[in-house]
């Protein structure tokens, strides 16, 4: 494992990097939003590449609106109006997407500099902490946040959550990796093919608000029951996907949820998670001409983000599973992406 300095913010502070080898893989993750920014698995030839997007300075993670690899928090994906409820008290949050909140605005987790502490092991970890004070972005809690990163010999990036709050209040964190399994990042993610355990999904509006409704997908571009392109169905949805996926019988264990793979580098990544859903965002909105690391140019549909979470805008749905967590009572969740070769 090393640790190097990957940048200095503009207050003298360091931004660490720590990699972290196992077999044929390498993670390397920053200590600037507990950020996975690069992440190298073999292809079919024992090519090991880098398989995420990412930046090269802390100033480009500081000023992104795309979250490369970022911790995100202390509530991932939209919130209506920056507005909720919470025992009876109206919150209001910065909005910072049209009315309303993307990835908890200003205050994100993503923007704080975490700690970082080296585990060595025979699968070397990386856990990173943050708190986040209470009324720090309107969000009532004084909380106490971990990440932790374990590279696994056989190809897993094991993501272990933890929070605890001192007031009731709500926490959906997730991980906002692109992934782009091709090996070459200047490549769009049209081809890969994707599988996901999921039967129904959140309805979105124009704002990719939620309208309340659970949909079923069965027959519409949002079916992934079995291997789709993205490229098949992407033209029949409105500007790409952008959507929650749902997961049946989630019970808060460690299930097998989502596969995407790779025909040319036969690169496989199969996600499993204790979250009841993920938002698959197949990166509509790049900017044409944005670069990343090693001035790649970085294209529309370049990368999948599969962020797995609670559902958008769930502290205004009753319906939908809660993001709320009780004071003194830890949020512990995990997901797993897992790399392997098509046989
Ligand atoms: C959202 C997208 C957004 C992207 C980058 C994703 O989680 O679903 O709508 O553009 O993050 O901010």
């Amino acid at each position: 494992m090393i640790e190097k300095i990957f940048d200095t913010l503009e207050n003298g502070d360091f931004v660490l990097s720590a990699t972290l080898n196992n077999g044929p893989y390498e993670l390397e993750v920053i200590s600037l939003g507990a950020t996975i920014r690069s992440l190298k698995v073999p292809n079919k030839d024992g090519e090991v590449e880098d398989v995420v997007l990412g930046y090269d300075s802390a100033k480009e993670y500081l000023e992104n609106t795309t979250y490369y690899g970022m911790c995100v928090g202390r509530f991932a994906n939209r919130i209506k109006n920056g507005a909720f409820e919470l025992e009876g008290i109206n919150y209001q949050l910065e909005t910072n997407n049209g009315l309303n909140t993307l990835h908890s605005a200003s205050a994100g987790f993503c923007f704080k500099n975490w700690e970082m502490e080296l585990q060595e092991g025979i699968n070397p970890a990386v856990k990173l902490t943050i708190n986040s004070e209470d009324g720090e972005g309107n969000w009532p809690g004084n909380v106490e946040v971990s990440v932790t990163y374990t590279l696994t010999s056989d190809g897993r990036v094991e993501i272990a959550y933890s929070a605890m709050s001192d007031k009731k209040t709500l926490m959906n964190l997730t991980n906002h990796s692109y992934f782009n399994l091709s090996g070459n990042l200047s490549n769009k993610i049209l081809d890969e093919e994707v599988y996901i355990e999921s039967d129904c999904y959140v309805e979105v509006d124009e704002e990719l608000i939620p309208t309340g409704k659970i949909i079923k997908s069965k027959g519409t571009p949002f079916d992934f029951n079995e291997f789709h392109t993205i490229r098949e169905r992407i033209n029949q949805t409105p500007s790409g996907y952008d959507h929650c996926f749902c997961f049946p019988n989630s019970d808060g264990t460690l299930k097998y949820r989502a596969e995407i793979r790779d025909l040319e580098s036969k690169r496989i990544m199969k996600v499993y998670t204790t979250m009841p859903s993920a938002q698959m965002y197949t990166s509509n909105f790049f900017e044409a001409g944005s670069c990343g690391k090693s001035n790649i140019e970085y294209t529309k549909n370049g990368g999948i983000a599969f962020e797995t979470q609670y559902y958008p805008d769930s502290p205004n749905h009753s319906n939908f599973p809660s993001c709320v967590i009780e004071a003194n009572k830890e949020y512990a969740y995990k997901t797993v992406y897992e790399f392997s070769l098509m046989k």
